[in-house]
């Protein structure tokens, strides 16, 4: 019988045969330097010096020989893993070195662009006039008040003192929703059946004002209207009026007329003032025309055709809205005792006025929504 192999084992031996390191070495160069990505390289790393790969195991069967071999073996394995380490580190290096060329110029941003290629809109000028116009009546004191657009025929007609013959009620003006015969959803407001409109002026906010306010009401109700206009230069069928109403005790046409001055001085500068025409409106009694100096020519240009004006067209007057006295029966019907209270209201359109305040001559460029129009009046967004 013969004594057991205790210094040589072909089997484990042949793993470590010089060539067969060499081979193993030269696989993991070659992996590495195939590899073309970090991520593979990773791949590569993790089969040729990970615990599982070729080298690691061949480094295991050291232990198992002859002392005598040992060394030998051990200082070429030791020398393949180093120098398969060497090369990974080497070609980790390169593929980052890559990948951060690679995202400088992927991630490069180029400073020298406009940076507000995407241009800013602005706030158009209809709505920065109109707040500017509550600005100097908040300023006194007043509140503003918003109502419906969509209106009962009640609040935008009878309770204003507007008859059911009067030629304002008439289809021709109003865009009806709902008339008042037209059954069950025509709403029932002052103790009538009411018909349903798209509010024809901001006149229905005054009555809504004094049935929820307490007394003394001061509001300004700016908001958009409806009338069965076409459009063109001069008209549109949806535009802005701002009317303000004022009820107290002992409010005379004095302290209307203080009132207008001051908005219009506010508004276009010191030394103007208003001027009020006879007129009739069916909600204020006496009721009246007002007119502001034209801000341009400050009246200069009437009767001296040296200095025409175009904006007033020498008129030396530009025409702004209806004002008036409340009338007693629109108290009445809001539950106000005309004995006791009185109240001044006026009403003008924004439109007209951003056309004659800033030249704006066709009122289709204030519908139509391009910002080519409302840039150059400021205040972006
Ligand atoms: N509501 C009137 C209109 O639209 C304007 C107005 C308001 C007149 C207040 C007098 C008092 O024409």
């Amino acid at each position: 019988m013969s004594a057991p192999n205790k210094s040589y084992d072909p089997v484990e031996v042949e793993t470590l045969k010089p060539e067969e390191i060499e081979r193993m070495r030269d696989e993991a160069l070659a992996a590495f330097a195939a590899a073309g990505s970090l991520d593979a390289l990773h791949e590569a790393k993790v089969a040729h010096t990970g615990p599982a790969s070729p080298l690691a195991l061949a480094n295991r069967e050291i232990g198992a020989l002859p002392p005598h071999a040992k060394a030998e073996a051990g200082k070429r394995v030791g020398m393949a893993r180093g120098g398969v380490n060497k090369a990974l580190a080497a070609r980790q290096a390169e593929l980052e070195a890559e990948r951060d060329a690679r995202v400088l110029v992927e991630e490069d941003v180029d400073v020298t662009l406009p940076y507000d290629r995407v241009r800013s809109g602005a706030r158009h000028p209809l709505t920065t006039l109109s707040e500017r116009i509550e600005d100097i009546f908040v300023a006194m004191g007043y509140e503003v008040a918003e109502g419906p657009q969509v209106e009962a025929e009640w609040f935008n007609f009878d309770a204003l003192n507007i008859g059911p013959d009067h030629p304002a009620r008439g289809e021709a003006d109003t865009f009806f929703v709902q008339t008042a015969s037209g059954g069950g959803s025509a709403v029932r407001e002052g103790g009538t059946e009411s018909g349903v409109v798209l509010r024809t002026h901001t006149s229905p906010v005054q009555i809504r004002s004094l049935l929820e306010r307490e007394l003394p009401v001061y509001v300004i109700c700016p908001g958009r209207v409806y009338r069965t206009d076409e459009l063109d230069a001069t008209h549109t069928p949806v535009f802005h009026q701002v009317e303000l109403l004022a009820v107290d005790e002992g409010l005379t046409m004095a302290d209307l007329k203080g009132t207008l001055d001051h908005m219009v001085q506010s508004l276009f500068g010191e030394g103007m003032k208003t001027r009020l025409r006879p007129n009739f409106f069916p909600f204020t009694e006496p009721s009246a025309e007002m007119d502001m100096l034209c801000y341009v020519c400050k009246g200069e240009s009437v009767g001296n055709p040296d200095r025409p004006c175009r904006t007033c067209s020498s008129e030396g007057w530009i025409e702004l809205g209806g004002c008036g006295m409340v009338n007693p029966r629109v108290l009445t019907a809001c539950g106000v005792d005309p004995e006791k209270y009185s109240g001044f209201a006026f009403g003008f359109g924004i439109e007209r006025m951003l056309m004659f305040r800033h030249n704006v001559e066709d009122m289709r460029d204030m519908v139509e929504g391009d910002v080519r129009f409302t840039r150059p009046f400021g205040m972006e967004i």
